[in-house]
């Protein structure tokens, strides 16, 4: 048996995409990408790959699954030696020479993490606190952040071992650097120390701050481990993931101190890269929080680079994206501590769109120059799936450098960024519904409140439905393990095409729903009373049918 959190851990870091490149040659069009389907033949692709999700479907064979579903299909694998191929590929080790688990590497984390934070409360911690004082950084109102401080002398190893982690579990943390006791292992001396959280809070890994500026790298990172990979996680996005929801907005920053110096000040809804350029996984990761994304990088040359590098990134997985720029010489936590929160708050809500950003920034002297500008900026704009919004762009890109509509649109097609709308798979009201439920599960407590299973027909669906019913947050991969291939294959071919609805729309279409099996079960009674000539009853049940018709939302269900 292999632990259910590793085949979970092992899923979240595989790169679908990458994998099934191995095999088959992908093509990216918008969110997706795209080949000829390995599992059938044909001519025209309609085999589509979701990053995103970390899914496959095929449009014209139905096979649909995850990387493991992927491989076992393939390579003709059963379950475990698939997880342990893709284990093997992310260097992950299954059973470990002691048979060590992620638990112990999750609860050696987070012991250390009570040493740092211990340390930099006590005497010890004192050059630490006071570093943070010049910093202008109130531990107080960054609680949640559990910032801590390694001591010059050490003693990680001395406190873990009397918390009861092994030394194994301890090495695999990375924050010794070999599997002794030996004190001059410790990876973080005189360094303060932000810990690093993932989506469901746990500790992961940690990034050190040297205090003496002599003191070389001035920022660390403990080594990515199975469970730390730097690109695909995002500094803050924990504590701040609520406030980004809400607003509906994320502030990207370059650094730790950027946050922590604007959220103490109330700007909350903050992420930060680990010190690396933006990557893929990580513009998807805030796309799932918010619509919006306002770059506030330095205002250095570096700073300005790598927002140009993220305004395309940011574009493809479709959020709105805006960039604040500072003066050259500042950064976010020098500006606020200069300026004031408020001076800057002003600044964030007069922030440029991409567009005049990108084009402010680079000032062509040569034509070649502006043709790569152009070129660039016309690539971004093919990936705008908003079509009101690819629209305005267009619009705009054409008149700006005085180029026909028609042209840029001829040179999209090359760069291959429009497409051809995919074939669907038929699917009933209920399956599509089913599969809405699974994708958009933060709305269960209010789809519960509306469906009860027997609304349901199918019984597939109304046993799966149940199952959701008795645990909401029931792995997705778990429900469909457990129902027939055929409503397998529908509910990826649902999650696949991805349609991007409102939560009021899908709260509409329940509805919706609602009302047809409540309007079907009046008929049926009706049919019945007519038959027995009970006139009464007939009158009876007319009324309320109509009453329930008049409620009917209009609503065009894009089904
Ligand atoms: P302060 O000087 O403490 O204000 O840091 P900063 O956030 O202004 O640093 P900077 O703009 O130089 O870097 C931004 C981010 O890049 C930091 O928060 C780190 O995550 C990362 N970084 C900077 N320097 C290093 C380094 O030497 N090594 C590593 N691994 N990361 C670094
Ligand atoms: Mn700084």
């Amino acid at each position: 048996m292999i632990e259910k959190e590793k085949i979970e851990e092992i899923k979240r870091q595989t790169d679908i995409v990458g994998l099934v490149s191995q095999y088959i040659q992908l093509k990216k069009v918008g969110k997706n990408y795209r080949a000829l389907c390995p599992f059938h033949s044909e001519k025209t692709p309609s085999f589509y790959v979701n990053p995103e999700k970390g899914i496959f479907y095929c449009f014209g064979c139905n096979k649909g699954g995850n990387a493991i579903n992927f491989l076992m299909e393939y390579e003709k694998m059963d379950f475990p030696t698939a997880v342990k191929l893709l284990a093997k590929n992310l260097g992950i080790e299954i059973e470990t020479s002691k048979g060590l688990k992620y638990k112990e590497i999750y609860e050696a984390n987070e012991i250390a993490c009570q040493f740092y934070a211990l340390c930099l409360s006590k005497n010890i911690g004192k050059r630490g606190r006071d570093y943070l004082a010049k910093r202008n950084i109130d531990i107080e109102k960054l609680q949640d952040f559990q910032l801590g401080y390694a001591p010059l002398s050490g003693g990680l190893v001395t406190y873990t071992r009397q918390k009861g982690v092994s030394k194994q579990a301890l090495f695999k943390t990375g924050l010794i650097s070999q599997s002794t006791s030996s004190r001059s292992l410790e990876v973080f001396r005189d360094r303060l120390i932000f810990p690093i959280l993932n989506l469901s809070g746990r500790i992961i890994g940690f990034g050190g701050r040297s205090i003496d500026d002599q003191h070389r790298p001035k920022y660390l990172n403990s080594p990515e481990t199975p469970i730390f990979k730097k690109g695909d996680i995002l500094y803050g996005l924990y504590q701040a993931k609520k406030a980004i929801r809400t607003k509906n907005e994320a502030i990207l920053v370059e650094g730790y101190f950027d946050l922590l110096s604007l959220f103490q000040q109330g700007i909350d809804n903050l992420c930060a890269p680990l010190g690396t350029s933006l990557t893929e996984k990580q513009a998807i990761l805030i796309s799932r929080f918010a619509k919006k994304v306002n770059i506030l990088f330095d205002g250095d040359l570096s700073g300005m680079k790598a927002a140009l590098r993220a305004i395309g990134l940011l574009i493809n997985v479709q959020v709105d994206v805006f960039v604040t720029s500072l003066p050259e010489d500042t950064d976010p936590d020098r500006f606020i501590n200069e300026s004031g929160a408020d001076v800057l708050k002003e600044a964030i809500k007069s922030a440029t769109d991409f567009f005049h950003f990108y084009k402010k920034m680079s000032k062509p002297e040569t034509v070649e120059q502006e043709v790569v500008l152009i070129k660039d900026l016309i690539q971004i704009i093919g990936n705008i799936h908003d079509p009101i919004r690819f629209d305005r762009y267009l619009k705009y890109a054409s008149h700006v450098f005085d180029i026909p509509v028609k042209t840029i649109k001829k040179a999209m097609q090359r760069t291959d960024v429009t497409d051809k709308p995919v074939a669907r798979v038929k699917t009933t009201t209920e399956e599509w519904l089913i599969a809405m439920i699974l994708n958009l599960r933060e709305h269960f407590a209010q789809i519960k409140s509306i469906l009860v299973s027997e609304d349901f027909s199918e019984p597939g669906i109304k046993r799966l439905y149940e199952q959701l019913l008795k645990d909401e947050k029931i792995d997705i991969d778990e429900v469909l393990a457990s129902i027939s291939e055929e409503l397998r294959q529908k509910i990826y071919s649902v999650l696949m095409r991805d349609e991007s609805i409102s939560k009021q729309y899908f709260i509409k279409a329940i509805m919706n729903f609602k009302n047809d099996v409540e309007k079907r079960k009046i008929g049926a009674k009706i049919k019945e009373a007519t038959a027995k000539g009970d006139d009464a009853s007939v009158t009876k049940y007319q009324k309320e049918l109509l009453r329930i018709k008049s409620t009917v939302v209009v609503l065009n269900q894009k089904l």
